[in-house]
Parts: structure tokens; sequence; C-alpha cells
């Protein structure tokens, strides 16, 4: 058995589920604690924190605390924001929380300051984007920008894709965002039909520059621009590479003036800080992107420096662990009652999964617990009419994370309420259930009703959910929601001892492509794999004919 769950810390939790599991009731509790809500939430800034509607009582937090005191949480989350190698495997400090340092107090890695330089790369974004939205920047026919299209994956997609996305109210009415990622030709074909090449402007957003979707798609961009523009040197009005590698943006043909560069300590799902936002400051523009890095730096200044017992992300982290590990809970939802975080749960989708998706501890034992849950999830309402029914009433435990925005960016007040009555019910029906007797009570009017039809209609309730109420989506706001769900993964990375920041798990099927890829342009037949691949592998080349 591993450390972690022979400490007495993991025990005292583990017996503490045993005693609370079978009988503790929310509905219970409430009915029992008139204080309840206002012990088991928090008030941030213009946020609400609920984390009352859970399987919770007052001796939970600080066992769950225990266990963060024994990981070290303190004393590691210093090390992230102090510029430690904490990426062991890769050899690489994670700073993402200086690109959003908005105090602009020194940030130390390999005893330089990374202030400067990336309060230098910000200057040029600015002057950049100040260019473009305004005009100034012309296409190679003389013409303004009208849209602007990120090719990139991952998340060199997701992040400036999820915040576009969520914030249009503040996007400039000149410009289109668009976002290209999937290799698949549909995704760059579709984008591309409306769009014309004088007005078009390319952001190739790759860390590395190299990954396969990324620069297929890059070249058939290019493709696409000079079969209109013909001559290559109009290409320095129309493409902008984002990167960590200067050589290979190069070698694409883009001039290194139109470079925007970010560094090894960025990992690609944090990259939305750094250029890789470019699309977003294009949009929104440079002082509604700073915003968003201050909602960040808030949410990282309240993360470091807050008591646990009062920390919205170790809270956060802590009742995952609660459920993922002691409940045994396979997944967890998020579900923004808001339309214009439609790609939220998307985004910490791989923010969650590709950290924290791990089996061998950062010292290389096999792990005998489990980690990372798997994130879904989909805006209400709709949501409602798609799968909350096995919420409610199947047989899994999937706690949930509702958030929604007090004040709408848009003007029609009557959606609004009805939005909001709608994820307050549903967080108060997961919760309270319906009993056989409240059933019955209900349908007292109606003769003969049988067994099977009055148990269908009953609601254990007892699941368990958090409630984020803010204010406003502004940008400040999203920042800090994005980096309280970013630490929130740290928090559990850090409690199951693992390295959050690779992917070596995305390795190996990016290998057998690339072997797999000549073997369909030959005519061969092929035999060197499992019966199954040399299958599927001769049947494609069959029917592509
Ligand atoms: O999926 C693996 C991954 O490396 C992600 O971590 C990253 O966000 C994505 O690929 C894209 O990588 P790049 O920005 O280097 O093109």
């Amino acid at each position: 058995m591993s450390k972690l769950i022979n400490s007495p810390e993991w025990i005292a939790v583990k017996q503490h589920h045993q005693d609370i599991a079978q009988n503790f009731s929310i509905k219970a509790a409430f009915d029992q604690d008139k204080q309840r809500f206002d012990k088991f939430s928090l008030q941030y800034d213009d946020l609400l924190f609920d984390y009352s509607k859970n399987l919770i009582d007052e001796t939970t937090l600080p066992l769950l605390i225990n266990l963060a005191e024994r990981a070290q949480l303190r004393q590691k989350t210093e090390a992230m924001f102090s510029g430690s190698i904490i990426n062991t495997t890769e050899k690489r400090a994670v700073l993402h929380t200086a690109l959003r340092n908005r105090s602009n107090t020194p940030v130390y890695f390999g005893g330089q300051d990374v202030m400067p330089q990336i309060n230098k790369v910000l200057d040029k974004m600015r002057v950049f984007t100040e260019q473009v939205r305004s005009g100034k920047w012309k296409g190679y026919t003389g013409k303004a920008i009208t849209d602007i299209v990120n090719i990139g994956i991952g998340g060199s997609d997701l992040g400036p894709k999820m915040v576009d996305t969520a914030l249009k109210p503040y996007g400039i009415e000149t410009l289109r965002a668009h976002f290209v990622s999937n290799v698949d030709q549909v995704d760059i074909v579709e984008t591309l039909k409306p769009l014309n090449p004088e007005t078009t402007l390319f952001l190739i957003s790759s860390k590395t520059f190299v990954t396969q979707e990324t620069m297929t798609n890059a070249h058939s961009a290019r493709k696409w621009f000079l079969n209109t523009a013909i001559d290559p040197a109009h290409i320095s009005k129309h493409f902008v590479a984002i990167s960590t590698n200067v050589k290979r943006v190069e070698a694409f043909g883009i001039d290194p003036e139109n470079m925007f560069e970010f560094w090894d300590w960025v990992g690609g799902r944090y990259s939305l800080w750094s250029v890789i936002g470019m699309s977003i400051a294009l949009y929104i523009g440079m002082d509604n992107f700073e915003e968003l890095l201050m909602g960040a730096h808030i949410a990282d200044q309240h993360f470091r420096h807050t008591p646990f017992e009062k920390n919205i992300p170790v809270i956060m982290g802590l009742l995952g662990i609660w459920y993922n590990n002691f409940f045994e809970a396979e997944t967890y939802a998020i579900l923004p009652y808001a339309q214009s975080l439609k790609y939220f749960a998307d985004y910490f989708q791989q923010g969650d999964m590709e950290s924290n998706g791990k089996s061998a501890t950062i010292t290389g034992e096999k792990v005998d617990y489990n980690t990372g849950p798997i994130i879904w999830g989909q805006p209400g309402t709709n949501g409602q009419h798609a799968f909350f029914q096995l919420i409610h009433q199947g047989t899994k435990l999937i706690p949930s994370d509702f958030l929604a925005a007090a004040q709408s960016n848009y003007d029609l007040p009557e959606h609004h309420d009805i939005l909001i009555s709608n994820f307050l019910a549903q967080a108060e029906a997961l919760m309270r259930g319906k009993t056989e007797a409240e059933v019955r009570r209900d349908l007292s009017h109606q003769p003969d009703l049988d067994d099977a039809y009055i148990v269908s209609k009953i609601f254990e309730g007892n699941k368990p959910s958090n409630s984020f109420l803010f204010k406003k989506l502004t940008p400040r706001m999203l920042g800090t929601l994005i980096a309280f769900y970013e630490h929130k993964i740290f928090v559990q990375g850090v409690i199951w001892n693992i390295n959050s920041f690779d992917q070596m798990g995305v390795e190996l099927g990016k290998v057998l492509a690339r072997a797999i890829l000549p073997e369909l342009k030959s005519d061969e037949l092929i035999t060197s794999h499992d019966s199954s691949t040399n299958g599927l592998i001769n049947t494609y080349k069959k029917l592509r004919k």
C-alpha cells in the first residue's frame, strides 16, 4: 500500500467517510442547522462560492485539510509560484502565474527575473492588437482585417476559443474570431469558405510548432491564401506565429518580426495567459485582456495567501478528492448556467484530464488510489433536456459545479430570471430529492396508481453540488474563475503526489499515427500490426478508392 493510503490522515478521512456515507442527509443537515449556508459558503469579491449542498459535516473539511497539510500543499504552492522545477519529468518550471502577475513583483527563474520579458511581449502585443483593431494594419490589398483565424489545438485552441466565446459582448464588432483545430479538413474548409484572403489574419498558435494537426492546417491556410494573393511576400501581412520555437517558425516562412514568443515554463493548457491569448486580445482589446489577467492574479493571491479553510480552490480540490477517492465517484460535471460559458467544461476537460490523468507518482511508483476524474458538462438549461435525468435518478454519483451570473451581458431580462430559476431549482432538486410520501401526497387525487409509477417519480436526492454565483461575466471574473479551477487541479495533483504538468499519455498514439501514415499511402497489403489494426487499414484503403 502507498504511503498516502497508509497515512493516518487518509485513514482518518476513510473512517469519517464510513461514519457518514450511509446515513448522511444533506437535506436533514439543512433542517437541523439553520447556519449551514453561512458555515459552508464563502464570499469573494463579487463571487459567492456555496458548497453547503455537499455530503459534509463540520468535521469533514478539517480532516481533508490534514491531507493537504500532509502533502505540503503550502510549500508546493510556493515552489510553483517561485519558479522551482516542479514539472520534474520535463525539468521545467510552471510559471503561468507569472504571466498574470499584475503586481509586477520579480519572479525569478534560473536566477533571472522573468517579468521584464513578459512585459516586453505584452507591450508588443498591445501595439500589434491596436494596429489590427484600429484598421491601421492593412492586408496586402490595403484593406483592414475583418477576420482572425486562430490555428492551434489543445491548449493552443481551447483557451482562446473558450474566452472569446465567453466574452463576446466585449468583442469588437469589426472583427470576427474563428478557430480551426481539427486535422479533419472539414474544420478548415468550412471555416475559410466565407472568408476573404484580403482581410483575413491567421494566427498560427503552437508552443512547439511541430504539432501535426496545426502544421497541416497552417500549410492548407497558406495555400488557400496564396491561391488568391499569389506572391509569398504578402504572407507577412496575413500570418503571425505564436510559439516558443523560433527556428520552426522561420522554417515555415513566417518572418520572426511577426512572431510572438512565450517560454518553456508555460504549459500548453495554461497558455491562454501568454501570447497564445492573442486572439483574445485582438477580439476584446488589450485593456480587457489585462483585466482577464488581473482576475486571475487576484485569484492567485487568494490561493497563495488564504488559510485552507477559507481558500476557494483548496476547498474545491478537497471536495473533489472526497468524492473521487472516498465515494469512488468516477466523473465530475461542470454545469454553467451561462451559454457564454459553453466551452468552459471542454476547456477544463483538457485542463483537468491532461493534468491529472496519471497513474504513477512523481517518483515513479504506481498509484493505488484513483487520480483525476472524468470531467464533462454542458450549459444549462440544455443539459436538463439531455443528461440530467441520469444525475437525478441514475445509479451514479455525479458531483457537479453550477456556475451562474446574477447580471446578464444581454438585454432580455425575462430570459435571465428563467435561466437562474432553473439553476437554483436543479441544485435544490439534486439535494432534496422527492420521497415516496411526497409523491403519494402529490398524486393523491389520482386513484389506482401502480407502485412502479410511484417509484418512477421518487428522487433519492442527496446529490452534491457546488454553486458559483457571480455578479457578471466580465473579463476579470472570468480570469478569476479560470484560475480557481486551475488551482483546484493543482491541489489535487499535490495530494495525489503526481506530476500535473506533463502529458506523456498523448505521445504513444502520435508515434503510432506517424508509423501508420506511410502505410496508408502504400499499395501493399499491411500485415505489420495486430489483425484488427491490419484489417482496418486494409479495409480503409479498399473503401477510399
Ligand atoms: O495534447 C498534447 C498537447 O501537447 C497539449 O498539451 C497542447 O496544448 C497541445 O498538444 C498543442 O501543442 P502545441 O501548442 O505545441 O501545438
